[in-house]
């Protein structure tokens, strides 16, 4: 067997999967997140700790005996969070998340300083959500804190940390970090120097399928693995999620709807330029890399609306009536900008609207409005990657969108392409297990795990009628970015 990790911003959730792709058991555990101020968001490290060890030992609680045969473990994890750690491995202060927005003055500062090389070197614009502006803040907010500060890692890198008394990180998570020379995979001294950062914080960069050390002994106890159990480095969230769909080479699109929204689409050229339109960060499988559009708030839009409008109610009891309404939602649109968003709009300040309200709408027309607010965020991904050269035909879709069928033939309307699900989806998780069991030598190569651990499911094509509906609304969402801007 091997375990894979998936550590979320709401959860870790652990998997155990055997050598043939079949996943025998799962646990997971959820942990607080912290919002000091509006617009922060944070974690404690220690959280994750407790919970990973938790989530294990129930995994391995349910083996009995055969607990012994797990030879390997992996991790995916949430991006560009900052830990810093003292001289005795210890954080200083709680992890800043990835979906904090505090640092809009550090972002502007780095596009100041280094101007067009952090797209030639890092790949990839500055924004609020990566890791090089949240050590600026630090340093220029906490600086007691800072002074203290010998590494940073990534969130997943330091629960492995912990587990195995090794600091690494793999090339995956280094890309979200903006200090990574992503085509040369390096950490970038040019853009260290730029911001007087030492080389010394950035830890040993590894392939996210690198052994990475066996379990400390105390650890073993607690887990109830074995202590020569193989730990190997695991990658970034949306990278492993791309893996855990088989998505290692050109031509075919992933969709991802979780708490934000995903479209990735695997890249071999390092050279290729995007121009900062979308991500472009190394990919889990070696020397391969991705373009990436996000949506930040894509679940949380429709959690939001449950939450807010349906309190108490499950998915599946909000989403019930959502059939009876036809594609367009009665002339009603949605913008999922709740907390800003990524792409195509960098802009931490916009805010959603829902434009077209009569008076004869129900609040199945508003829930059916938001899942085609996110669809259309996410189409303008689509787009991105299409006006880039990219061919989009075939869509993986993982996620919670990808648990209801309306949503699926949805996105198959709205994006012009073959969606298909995943049977048994995993999500990033199995991504993780597919590292360890490659990095246990079960496999060749990624591609031949994804051969046998991936497999598809229902495909859904695009229907004309409602195509064509979306089609003409698209346009009309597209200028509801620029006419709702000045409202904040
Ligand atoms: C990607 C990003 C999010 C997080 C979620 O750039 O910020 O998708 O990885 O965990």
């Amino acid at each position: 067997y091997v375990i894979g990790i998936d550590l979320g911003t709401s959860a870790v959730k652990a998997l155990l999967v055997d050598r043939e792709g079949n996943v025998k058991a799962e646990a997971s555990r959820s942990y607080e997140l912290l919002h000091p101020r509006s617009g922060w968001s944070e974690q404690r490290p220690e959280d994750w700790i407790e919970g990973t060890i938790g989530a294990i030992a129930e995994l391995t609680d349910s083996l009995g005996e055969a607990a012994g045969q797990i030879e390997g473990i992996s991790f995916s994890g949430q991006m560009h969070g900052l830990i810093l750690l003292d001289e005795s491995g210890s954080p200083v202060r709680n992890a800043i998340l990835w979906n904090d927005t505090r640092t809009t003055e550090q972002c502007r500062e780095i596009e100041r300083t280094v101007g067009g090389k952090l797209l030639e070197i890092a790949r990839n614009p500055a924004l609020e959500g990566f890791t090089l502006p949240k050590i600026l803040w630090v340093r220029q907010h906490e600086p007691e804190a800072f002074a203290q500060a010998r590494s940073f890692v990534l969130p997943k890198d330091y629960v492995r940390y912990r587990l195995t008394g090794h600091i690494h990180m793999d090339y995956s998570d280094a890309a979200g970090t903006l200090l990574l020379d992503v085509g040369g995979k390096y950490w970038s001294s040019e853009l260290l120097g730029a911001f007087q950062l030492e080389e010394s914080l950035c830890p040993p960069l590894v392939e996210s399928h690198a052994l990475t050390g066996t379990l400390l002994v105390e650890i073993a106890e607690r887990t109830g693995l074995r202590p020569e159990t193989k730990v190997f480095a695991g990658g970034a969230d949306n990278a492993c999620g791309a893996i855990g769909a088989g998505i290692l080479a050109e031509g075919v699109t992933l969709a991802s709807i979780g708490t934000s929204g995903v479209i990735l689409s695997s890249e071999q050229d390092r050279n290729k330029n995007y121009d900062g339109k979308v991500h472009f960060f190394n990919h889990g499988k070696e020397n391969a890399y991705y373009a990436m559009g996000v949506t930040l708030s894509a679940g949380y839009s429709l959690s939001w609306f449950r939450s807010t409008f349906a309190p108490g109610e499950s998915f599946g009891e909000l989403l019930a009536d959502v059939g009876t309404i036809p594609p367009g939602s009665g002339g009603l649109l949605f913008t999922p900008y709740l907390v800003g968003e990524r792409t195509p709009h960098a802009d931490s300040v916009i805010r959603g609207s829902f434009i077209g309200v009569d008076g004869g709408h129900k609040r199945a027309h508003f829930a059916r409005a938001v899942m085609e607010g996110i669809t259309f965020s996410l189409h303008e991904s689509v787009d991105l990657l299409r006006n880039s050269g990219k061919k989009v035909d075939k869509v993986i879709s993982i996620g919670g969108g990808a648990q209801n069928p309306l949503w699926l033939q949805m996105q198959a309307d709205i994006f012009g392409a073959t969606v298909v699900a995943l049977e048994n989806e995993q999500g990033p998780g199995m991504g993780a297990a597919m590292l360890a069991a490659y990095g246990c030598g079960w496999f060749d190569s990624l591609e031949a795990c994804a051969a046998q651990y991936v497999r598809p499911g229902a495909a859904y094509e695009p229907k004309t009628e409602a195509a064509d509906v979306y089609a003409r609304l698209f346009p009309v969402y597209q200028q509801v970015y620029a006419q709702t801007r000045s409202l904040n």
